[in-house]
């Protein structure tokens, strides 16, 4: 027989698990009630890089001053990451090198439109200098040999290729890889060429940093115009000794105060709780936060690794969006030498070596040590991605360093190159606050499907921005400012009551295979710079 305790315990479990299967609203607040321990804040911002230092602005700027950044690092600045290296001859100490973002790309175009992250390096002046693409050596297994004139047929092909692009675009067509748009426009390199690869490596693979099989053909395009041809074709590489970060620490410090209680450095983020009332964030120290709306800037390898707890579970679409596009890794390994056994041509920016058996390994090489850069420093680095950069993270520092000194040795004569003295470089794909390095946009990976990555949940409390949710520019530096800012706009703009601007991220619940030209809008994050470029 029940006796009245026992049916009593009964009926609060079964309450228990009535409660449960109610819709979240409920659920969240009966949690905010009990919860007292959580700081409260209106907006909480996840993450301190680039998209979240540009979206708590944006909210400063909007008269919102109610919000908490949290960020798993010590500092500012995310993926735009610097450590020391070696030594100045002079004795004043190591040198500061860029292991993360490196360039501001795409400056200003003559009639107007600027890159935001080229007006704030010269705000802020950082020390930085045209790249010159063009001031290249090629070399291959038998030391320096010029191959230059594949990089026009590579050229030629690109016209075909780029107009292919747009009438993808254009005329709602399917999306296919990088590599069929190049065999389309006789761009075919067979594995028995090694430097039709190096050469197709270093203008596909050293800016997407993935393969032409792994890239979409239509987004690589787009995502090139809207960079190059809107604000120029220009790459400066910044070598700021205060760090590339300097203009994301510098813009933080003119609305945040020293020791400011809203910023919250080494904070891991756990558990993420979303409702159509609020968001509420655990962190792994046991500190929460409370808030009325969220931005979350992670990185797509964090979200893919399933590294924070969503409650509740992300939906199927958005679950989709996340995982269908790609997290890249890309990697610069550094040397120094003494100075003055210094081998290669200091007056050169770029060498470009042709691996006879295999393609992507340590093929390019750039010099710091030359005019305008540091001369005199005696730094040399070498970039890998994907695959090389897999193995250089997966095998010991000393066994990079014994691959390295091969191929500079197979370039340069085994006589002419000392050992280093100072080697170096970072494992992206294995830091838990990034897990690699940027995104890239796979084959056939819609709009549509990039708008699930982008929206926001909870009718408009969670938000996601960060340089993979930027529609034209995802990879840079100048996506990861758009995508924080327009974020902390929109969020503002619901605060203060603007009903359309809450809900202004949709997501799509069913997948179409291709995208109309109208879908190219606002709302799916096109700013339609190439648009404007095109006239279209
Ligand atoms: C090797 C490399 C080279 C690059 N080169 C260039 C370049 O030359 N030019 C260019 O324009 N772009 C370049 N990029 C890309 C550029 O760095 C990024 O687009 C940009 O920095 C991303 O900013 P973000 O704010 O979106 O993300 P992030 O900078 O990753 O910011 C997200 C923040 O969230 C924090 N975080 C993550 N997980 C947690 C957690 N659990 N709890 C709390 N906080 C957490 C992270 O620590 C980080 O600070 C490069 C990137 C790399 C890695
Ligand atoms: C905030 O306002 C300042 C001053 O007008 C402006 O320079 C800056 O670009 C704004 N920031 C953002 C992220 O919009
Ligand atoms: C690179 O530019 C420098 C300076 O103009 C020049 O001296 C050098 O020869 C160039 N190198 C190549 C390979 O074009
Ligand atoms: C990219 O630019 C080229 C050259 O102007 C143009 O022909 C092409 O249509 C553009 N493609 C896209 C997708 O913007
Ligand atoms: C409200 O927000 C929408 C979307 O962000 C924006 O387009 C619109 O201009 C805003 N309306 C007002 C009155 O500010
Ligand atoms: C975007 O470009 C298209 C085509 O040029 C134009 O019709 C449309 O009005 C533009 N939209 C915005 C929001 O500027």
């Amino acid at each position: 027989m029940f006796n009245v305790k026992a049916s009593l315990a009964l009926l609060v479990i079964a309450f228990d698990l009535f409660a449960a299967t109610l819709a979240s609203p409920v659920e969240w607040s009966e949690r905010r009630d009990s919860d007292d321990t959580c700081k409260k804040t209106k907006v909480a911002v996840l993450g301190a890089g680039c998209a979240g230092i540009f979206a708590a602005q944006a909210l400063h700027n909007a008269s919102i001053n109610d919000f908490v950044i949290i960020e798993y690092n010590g500092e500012i600045g995310g993926r735009v990451k610097h450590t020391t290296f070696g030594q100045q001859p002079n004795g004043d100490g190591p040198y500061t090198v860029e292991l993360g973002a490196n360039w501001v790309q795409g400056l200003v175009s003559p009639d107007g439109p600027e890159n935001p992250i080229w007006t704030l390096a010269k705000k802020w002046k950082l020390e930085n200098k045209y790249s010159n693409y063009d001031n290249l050596s090629t070399f291959d297994e038998t030391g320096q040999s010029d191959y230059s004139h594949l990089i026009d047929d590579f050229l030629d092909s690109y016209t075909k290729f780029e107009q292919d692009a747009g009438l993808i675009l254009t005329q709602n067509l399917q999306d296919r890889s990088a590599r069929t748009g190049f065999r389309l426009a006789d761009w075919k390199p067979t594995h028995d060429s090694p430097k039709m690869q190096a050469v197709e490596w270093f203008e596909m693979d050293f800016e997407y940093a993935q393969t032409p099989e792994q890239t979409s053909h239509t987004w690589a395009v787009i995502n090139y115009n809207s960079t190059f041809y809107q604000y120029s074709e220009r790459n400066n590489f910044v070598f700021d000794q205060r760090g590339f970060s300097a203009f994301i620490i510098g813009e933080a410090s003119t609305f945040l105060e020293d020791n400011d209680p809203r910023l919250m450095l080494n904070t891991i983020v756990t558990d993420i709780e979303y409702s159509d009332s609020g968001v509420t964030v655990h962190n792994k120290d046991g500190s929460c936060v409370e808030a009325d709306y969220m931005i979350c800037t992670f990185s797509i390898g964090v979200l893919q690794r399933d590294r924070i707890n969503f409650q509740p579970k992300l939906p199927e679409w958005k679950q989709t969006g996340i995982d269908a596009m790609t997290m890249a890794t890309y990697t610069k390994i550094f040397l120094q030498f003494p100075p003055d056994q210094v081998f290669w041509d200091t007056n050169t920016q770029f060498f470009l070596y042709a691996d006879p058996y295999e393609r992507g390994y340590y093929p390019i090489w750039q010099s710091l040590d030359t005019p305008g850069f540091q001369p005199g420093s005696g730094i040399l680095f070498v970039t890998v991605t994907q695959d090389q950069s897999f193995q250089v993270e997966s095998q010991t520092e000393e066994m990079t360093k014994n691959q390295v000194m091969e191929v500079l040795r197979t370039m340069y004569g085994a006589e002419n190159v000392p050992e280093p003295t100072a080697f170096m470089y970072p494992r992206w794909s294995k830091e838990p606050w990034a897990y690699g390095s940027y995104s890239n946009w796979p084959p056939g990976y819609t709009l549509e499907m990039h708008q699930n990555l982008r929206a926001s949940l909870g009718n408009g409390r969670l938000w996601f921005a960060g340089e993979a949710t930027s529609t034209e520019y995802f990879g840079f530096l100048h996506g990861a400012y758009a995508e924080g800012q327009s974020a902390g706009i929109a969020i503002a703009e619901c605060i203060n009551g603007n009903a359309t601007a809450c809900n202004s991220s949709p997501s799509y619940k069913m997948l179409h295979g291709t995208t109309r030209f109208g879908e190219y809008d606002v709302d799916n994050g096109w700013t339609n710079a190439t648009f404007e470029t095109f006239g279209w």
